[in-house]
């Protein structure tokens, strides 16, 4: 069994090829800082007009944090922010993290196999078992020695995690555009620990 693991939500979904192609057809500017990849810059509230998208990101968001997570219901987890990214070939992702959030996701719209891969750094304060200050070697890589994890993502993948966990995108190695969307959420409602300590929390934008 593992004790205390992140987790991280992975789950396909069915995208209409006329989304795609609207989606495509969205104006996209340059990362200001690190001019890497192309964003839906003018609107980071996009999914707001990709309602049918946005419900299907909604329902998987909804397994996650009352399935799987167990999280009680009158707790809702909002999206706050929304954007599509598109990654030239050459373009990639440093490693970060989403601030101001408390999920975040990812869903692939137009990727393969060689448009960049999807990284997941543990962090050098996370000692699960072995700190990253420390190799004993091992004869294979599983979740639980590993200090990183590369998905190979495919088109209508979905995946959640917590926002605080750093992962990166690898170099689209393609004469093609990569296309994904990215969104975080954030706890909205009345959170209780045992009558005392209690938060009204409201992210209305
Ligand atoms: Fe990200």
């Amino acid at each position: 069994m593992q004790l205390f693991g992140i987790p991280i939500y992975r789950k396909k979904i069915k995208i209409s090829k006329k989304t795609i192609d609207k989606i495509k057809k969205e104006k996209y500017e340059l990362f200001p800082r690190q001019k890497n990849g192309y964003y839906t810059k003018s609107n980071v509230f996009i999914l707001d007009q990709y309602k049918e998208l946005k419900k299907q990101i909604e329902e998987e968001k909804n397994k996650f944090i009352y399935e799987d997570l167990k999280v009680q219901t009158d707790v809702d987890f909002k999206m706050i922010n929304s954007w599509f990214i598109k990654h030239k070939p050459k373009n990639h992702s440093g490693i970060h993290q989403h601030v101001n959030s408390f999920i975040s996701g990812i869903l692939y719209l137009d990727v393969g196999p060689e448009t960049g891969a999807l990284t997941f750094y543990k962090d050098n304060m996370w000692r699960n078992v072995f700190p990253n200050t420390f190799d004993v070697g091992f004869t294979s890589y599983n979740e639980t020695n590993s200090a990183s994890w590369t998905f190979i993502p495919e088109n209508g993948e979905v995946f959640l995690f917590p926002s605080f966990l750093q992962h990166a995108v690898s170099v689209n190695k393609t004469d093609k555009d990569r296309y994904s969307c990215a969104f975080n959420f954030y706890p909205q409602g009345l959170l209780m620990h045992e009558d005392l300590s209690q938060l009204c929390l409201n992210v209305d934008m």
